[in-house]
């Protein structure tokens, strides 16, 4: 099967504005879709002429209401429109399943356009999915699309078996929305025809485009074929996650045949199905997944093992096999502020008990740190303390008192602070002296309020940045058995 093409939604206002967009990404794409639904009403007579104002293939669409555009006139007014543009010789047209209507589509087909028969769902994967496209396939000449919502993995995993049961079939099969974004990025695997985008800061046209600049050089989507093998990250929520812009590039550099995708994960079981059905290799755990993927491992690094949470799963003949590079990814920013020897015997804090703690703890703890751990359920903190021989405190006046003598370094671990919660800070009561060291996990925003208040004081801080790109070197290394290039 040709390999997926990216096509561009343009949902401007003008097809003067559509032509300027068409421009900007053309290098990137190689159909656009006149979404003609969101044009202003007095440029609907002059559709025809949009193909004449672009350099590649169009498709026109005139999106209903209830399929998740904007137009809101008569079905009568809605093919009265679409046969009159038919004189701009559009490549495709995108008919509704529920309009059957043969000679309207022997206008279409007579005018050289290609037919699109689409169907939305925006609440569900219908149970039907591969019975219902396969009824849409009236000529045999058009292309069949189905546009559905997954709410969950396993809805995800119907959709890419859906797929596979399809596979002689000319389709587009789309996933919406976080849960389906997999399904944009590896429109190859299903043997969908195109994979929609729309330009950065316009209307998205469906829940779940990015643009096609992105799809192109982070993904490489065009590259993106039978013999690719695919990585990711598993999450929930993913939406934001920085981990397909560190992986991905590096593949670019060393030319590998490889993909790094974003999975919204609400159910851990239902994915290694999935990672099975797609042969991914290997996959980044994150919030609130690093607990949940054990159970499912044939073999544990010592660190997965000892802090009970894995953030890296591999591939292996034996089966998948966990680490945690959370670990070692913490220590390298503080070794390297230590010129590489790190001082045996430094008395830490560490703010917070959760599932962050833990590796930090361990990874202090390992390297012969004295650790007082703060967290605001006293209970979190007693318990970690425990696992690790260290001593703990409530997050309260006490807390504090005891931190006099365990701050040479203070590591803050918890989420307060972190988008979009800013204006928290989980150290309030603390003034910093300013030869404290001061390491804080988080990454959104990259200084927080916590870490302004200690570079005011002068104090050394290290940004969280630091460690989710040592973490994402190592599992680069365990993913592909390379060295994660210099320079990216
Ligand atoms: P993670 O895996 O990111 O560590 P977690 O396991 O849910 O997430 O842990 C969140 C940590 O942030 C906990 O230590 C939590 O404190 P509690 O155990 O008292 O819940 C801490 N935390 C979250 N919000 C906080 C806030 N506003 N102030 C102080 N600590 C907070």
């Amino acid at each position: 099967m040709e390999n997926p093409n990216i096509c561009l939604a343009l949902t401007g206002e003008t097809l003067k504005k559509n032509e300027e967009t068409a421009r900007k990404y053309s290098g990137y794409v190689d159909i656009f879709e006149l979404r003609a639904d969101f044009l202003n009403h007095s440029e609907l007579p002059l559709i025809a002429e949009f193909t004449g104002m672009v350099d590649k293939k169009v498709i026109l669409t005139v999106r209903r209401e209830r399929d998740g555009g904007k137009y809101r006139e008569s079905e009568a007014s809605r093919v009265n429109l679409i046969k009159a543009a038919l004189s701009g010789k559009f490549d495709f047209v995108d008919v509704e399943e529920d309009l059957r209507d043969r000679e309207y589509e022997k206008l279409i087909t007579s005018s050289g356009a290609v037919v699109i028969r689409s169907f939305h769902d925006f609440d569900n994967v219908p149970e039907n999915l591969v019975s219902r496209m396969r009824k849409m396939a009236v000529s045999g000449k058009e292309i069949v699309k189905a546009a559905v919502m997954p709410k969950s993995t396993a809805d995800l995993l119907s959709v890419f078996k859906a797929a596979g049961e399809l596979k002689d079939l000319k389709k587009i099969l789309i996933g919406m929305g976080d849960y389906g974004f997999s399904t944009r990025v590896l429109a190859s695997r299903l043997g969908s025809f195109l994979t929609y985008t729309s330009a950065l800061n316009e209307h998205q046209a469906a829940p779940g485009h990015i643009d096609p600049e992105t799809m192109e050089e982070v993904y490489r989507f065009s590259a993106i074929d039978e013999s690719t093998r695919l990585f990711g990250i598993i999450g929930n929520p993913i939406g934001h996650t920085l981990s397909p812009k560190i992986h991905n590039p590096a593949y670019r550099k060393l030319n590998m045949n490889a993909v790094y995708v974003p999975f919204k994960v609400d159910d851990v079981k239902a994915f290694f199905e999935l990672a099975d059905l797609l042969q991914v290799q290997g996959f980044s755990v994150t919030i609130p997944h690093k607990g949940n993927v054990i159970p499912f491992l044939r073999k544990k690094d010592p660190a997965t093992e000892k802090t009970g949470a894995c953030n890296t799963v591999v591939r292996t003949a034996e089966g998948w096999q966990g680490h945690n590079t959370d670990v070692d990814g913490f220590l390298y920013p503080l070794v390297r502020h230590y010129k590489g020897s790190f001082p045996r015997g430094i008395k830490v804090t560490v703010i917070g008990a959760g599932g962050a703690a833990r590796a930090v703890v361990h990874a202090l703890a390992e390297s012969g740190c004295s650790v007082l751990i703060l967290n605001r359920t006293a209970s979190k903190a007693e318990k970690l303390a425990e696992n690790f021989g260290c001593k703990w405190a409530s997050l309260d006046s006490e807390g504090l008192k005891m931190m006099e003598d365990f701050s040479e370094l203070i590591v803050q671990t918890t989420n307060a602070g972190m988008e979009p919660d800013t204006t928290l800070d989980p150290l309030e009561g603390y003034s910093f002296k300013g030869n404290e060291i001061v390491y804080e996990i988080i990454y959104k925003p990259l200084i927080t309020r916590f870490l302004s208040r200690a570079r005011e004081k002068g104090c050394t801080v290290i940004t969280g940045d630091k460690m989710l790109l040592a973490q994402a070197w190592r599992q680069f290394k365990l993913f592909t058995g390379h060295e994660y290039p210099e320079n990216i």
